[in-house]
């Protein structure tokens, strides 16, 4: 059976099971752990930050579980319960829709709810943690519910404890968000103040659907889209680094972007390190890096798993020859040994 993958990998395994409530995934893993013993067990979103190295010889499984709940709400804030199954994006034009707002600067990020928990999905200066009051699931071994609040989660950039020491175990079936009844937009972010004032808007006047259209346009500008050209986003993490590295690579490359990221450590700019290593645009077979956004890797058509990871390889190895960097993949690189669980 194929995966769906925004990468297009083509990847298959034995066999896909959807879900769309808790009691039909406790049904599912019942049968899993009684016909399918033994084998390995995957849960994905709509593979949208996933490169599969080969085909996947266990079972994967999906949420569908759908709905958006109102829980609580004050003047001020409101307490909503998403389903994982819920696409990302349609949640956020919905939220603004209802005056709800925080999460405008992460329109059109690819992918659902669960996964935007899973992977703490960020885009200009917004993070989902930011907004994510707690995050239920379903044991893969025994059926059982779980609830962690924002601070069990362990969040980071790009990092929760659902990829770190849960991974491969637990279902994400909701996720429930604070969202704030008053709009405040969030300009920080390089180029966004910029382009707002190129529309002809100002920030004082702004609306939140007016900024979703905003990094909406960016992004179409900057990412190639999915539907067109097979890509997972970002490919790699902003390296993080120490603050006397970034100030020496800074003495030789004075334009280096560069961020502050908590006492003695500065942020870089992955796209730009593997630009200046002279990868932008450049190819290996179907594989190539993106011609208007250097931290993407795209499939040319045809490519597989492993050329990919090919291509990853090649610009790591010429960006710590010439930087001292090593760039860690964002995307989950999946093949039947590096994840999976079996219920023994
Ligand atoms: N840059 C280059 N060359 C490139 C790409 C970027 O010089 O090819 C420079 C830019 O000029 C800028 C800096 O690098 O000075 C940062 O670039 P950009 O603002 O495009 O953002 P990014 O750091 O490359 C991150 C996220 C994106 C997110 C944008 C906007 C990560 C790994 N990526 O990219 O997230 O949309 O910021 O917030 O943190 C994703 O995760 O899939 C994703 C697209």
């Amino acid at each position: 059976m194929k995966i769906d993958n925004t990468f297009g990998i083509d990847a298959q395994c034995r066999e896909l099971i959807t879900y769309d409530s808790e009691q039909t995934l406790r049904e599912a893993l019942a049968r899993i752990h009684s016909v399918h013993k033994g084998l390995p067990l995957l849960h994905i979103g709509s593979g949208s930050n996933l490169l599969f190295l080969s085909d996947y010889s266990g079972i994967v499984l999906k949420s569908c579980i759908k709905g958006i709940r109102l829980l609580e709400e004050t003047a001020d804030s409101v307490l909503v319960e998403v389903g994982s199954g819920e696409t990302c994006d349609d949640f956020i034009a919905e939220a603004i829709r209802r005056g709800w707002y925080g999460m405008e600067n992460l329109s059109l990020i690819p992918g659902q709810i669960g996964a935007a928990a899973v992977q703490n999905i960020g885009a200009y200066g917004v993070e989902a943690c930011d907004v994510i009051d707690k995050v239920q699931g379903i044991s893969l071994t025994d059926g059982t519910t779980h609830t962690w609040t924002y601070a069990e989660c362990k969040y980071g950039y790009r990092q929760s404890i659902f990829k770190e020491e849960l991974w491969g175990k637990y279902a994400i079936t909701r996720v429930t968000f604070r969202l704030s009844r008053h709009f405040v937009p969030k300009l920080q972010y390089g180029g966004l103040m910029k382009a707002i004032e190129q529309a002809g808007l100002s920030e004082s006047t702004l609306t939140a659907e007016q900024l979703r259209q905003i990094i909406i346009g960016i992004r179409r500008a900057k990412l190639p889209d999915p539907a067109v050209q097979g890509n997972a986003g970002s490919f790699f993490k902003n390296p993080v680094v120490a603050r006397e590295k970034a100030e020496q690579l800074l003495s030789e490359y004075p334009d280096m972007p560069h961020y502050p990221a908590g006492e003695g450590w500065t942020k870089l700019a992955a796209g730009w390190l593997i630009e200046k290593a002279g990868w932008k645009g450049r190819s290996l077979g179907q594989a190539a890096v993106h011609d208007r956004q250097a931290l993407v890797l795209v499939n040319k058509g045809g490519a597989t798993g492993k050329d990919i990871q090919r291509l990853c390889e090649a610009v790591r190895k010429d960006v710590a020859t010439q930087f001292g960097i090593e760039l860690s993949p964002e995307v989950n690189l999946i093949d039947n040994w590096t994840i999976g669980q079996s219920d023994n």
